[in-house]
Formats: C-alpha cells, structure tokens, sequence
C-alpha cells in the first residue's frame, strides 16, 4: 500500500479510532520547544506541519501567538482533536490534504517534521525532500525530527533508516545547518533520532 493513497487515509485514520497511536508523544517534544523557544518573538511567518496528527507543535506556536500555523493529516480524527483541545485554532489552516498534493503556492517559511517522514513508505523519501523544497520559499527551513535507527524489517511505520541515508535525499536541495543526534531527545528516543536544521538552497 502507498502509504499517501486513499486506502492510507482509511489506514491512519482507523489507528486513531483504534488507539494505536503509540508515537504520539501527548505534548510537544523537547527538541522542538526549544527550537521554537529561540526563535524570540512570534511573527506572520508561514509555517507548515505535515502529517501532524494531534499537532502538539501547533498548539504550542499559536498559544505562542504565531497565526499563520497550517496543519496538514489525512486522518480526520487528528484534525479534530487539534480542533477540540484548541477551539480557536483557525479552521481553515486545518488541512485534511495528501501531503504530496499541498500546492506549492504561497510558499512557506517554515516546515516541521515529527514523526511524518519515518511514516512514509521508504520510496517516498525522496519525493518528501522535493515536496518539502517545492513548498519553501528560497532560505526556508526544514526542521525537526528523524528516526536514526533501524527498526528491522517492518510491514507498519515506523520505518527507520540512518542519517548517511537521509543526506542524500536532502543535499539536491538544502543547505545543511543541523543534521547531527538530538541531545535531548524524549528518553524512549534517546540517541536513536537526528535534529536537522535545513536552508532550502
Ligand atoms: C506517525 S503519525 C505522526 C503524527 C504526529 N506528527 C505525531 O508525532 O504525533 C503520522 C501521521 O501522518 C499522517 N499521514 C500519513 N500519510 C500522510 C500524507 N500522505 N499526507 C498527510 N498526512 C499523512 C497520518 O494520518 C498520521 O497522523
């Protein structure tokens, strides 16, 4: 199964139904608050959450004052919950879209990955790095999390893969800033994902 098919979207949103959501962290994690704690004031920068599910990051920017936060799932039921917990989070920057299908106009400032990518099936990396490229506006940034770890031969995401992988997928098109083991990663990751930091070229 492609996992960015209509039969994906049936797949994901029953996992929520179901409660086998075990990546979802039930707060923003470390890495990323702190990341976002250093960028100073909220500001109108454009910022795109792919494959958000319950979107903690979202919350989090827009309790910061950001307001110009889009979340893209296409499981409902991650949608809703974002809607529920944060009733004037803005209902059209909740975009139950195909990740792969988000038009690349107007562009973004700011894309975060958690835990999106490790659930692509592997042959979609690359188009994930084109996508992400495509959607930035020169000197963008791709941030967040990847998986750095090999989670042996698996059917179901998360899929796993290693940082010498990823390079390759990203070097066409970003400029390095961060791509080094996360310190402080939620302890069950511990030294098992990378922090990356990418300028789109
Ligand atoms: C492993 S979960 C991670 C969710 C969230 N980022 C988190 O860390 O809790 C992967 C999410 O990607 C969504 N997803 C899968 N394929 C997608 C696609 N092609 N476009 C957009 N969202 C997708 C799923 O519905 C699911 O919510």
């Amino acid at each position: 199964m492609e996992m960015d098919s209509p039969l994906a979207a049936a797949y994901w949103q029953e996992r929520y139904t179901t409660g086998r959501t075990g990546w979802d962290a039930g707060a923003i994690t470390p890495p990323l608050r702190e990341y976002f704690a250093q960028l100073g004031p909220s500001d109108n920068r454009r910022i795109l959450i792919p494959g958000a599910g319950r979107a903690y990051e979202a919350e989090y920017l827009h309790r910061q004052g950001y307001e110009n936060i889009f979340v893209a799932d296409v499981a409902p039921g991650a949608l809703a919950a974002l809607q529920q917990r944060v009733p004037d989070f803005p209902a059209a920057h909740l975009l139950l879209q195909d990740f792969f299908r988000l038009p690349a106009e107007p562009p973004y400032d700011l894309i975060v990955e958690q835990t999106f990518f490790c659930a692509l099936a592997p042959a979609r990396r690359p188009a994930y790095a084109q996508h992400c490229a495509s959607l930035l506006r020169p000197g963008g940034t791709l941030m967040g999390l990847l998986f750095d770890t090999d989670f042996g031969p698996v059917t179901e995401p998360p899929f796993g893969g290693s940082r010498e992988e990823y390079h390759a997928y990203f070097a066409p098109y970003f400029d390095f800033r961060h791509f080094e083991t996360a310190y402080n990663s939620l302890q069950p990751r511990q030294g098992r994902e990378l922090f990356i930091c990418l300028k789109k070229k």
